[in-house]
């Protein structure tokens, strides 16, 4: 599903940032994709899905 409309930005491409390069934040993010600059519309789901990707990966390490 596509967050950012302005630069095309998927959900997945931010998953794949956070999980790759460990962008915790969009400050963070923005230093690897080019996402929420633009309008600002999706900045809250921007957030939204980078934490939740931060809370699956640690129940992942939890677990092993
Ligand atoms: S939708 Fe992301 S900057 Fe406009």
């Amino acid at each position: 599903m596509y967050v950012c409309m302005c630069y095309g930005v998927t959900d997945k491409a931010i998953k794949k940032a956070v999980e790759a390069h460990g962008a915790g934040n969009l400050r963070e993010l923005r230093e690897v994709l080019e996402i929420g600059s633009q309008c600002g519309k999706c900045i809250s789901m921007t957030q939204q899905i980078i934490d939740a990707t931060i809370v699956d990966e640690s129940l992942f390490k939890e677990v092993c």
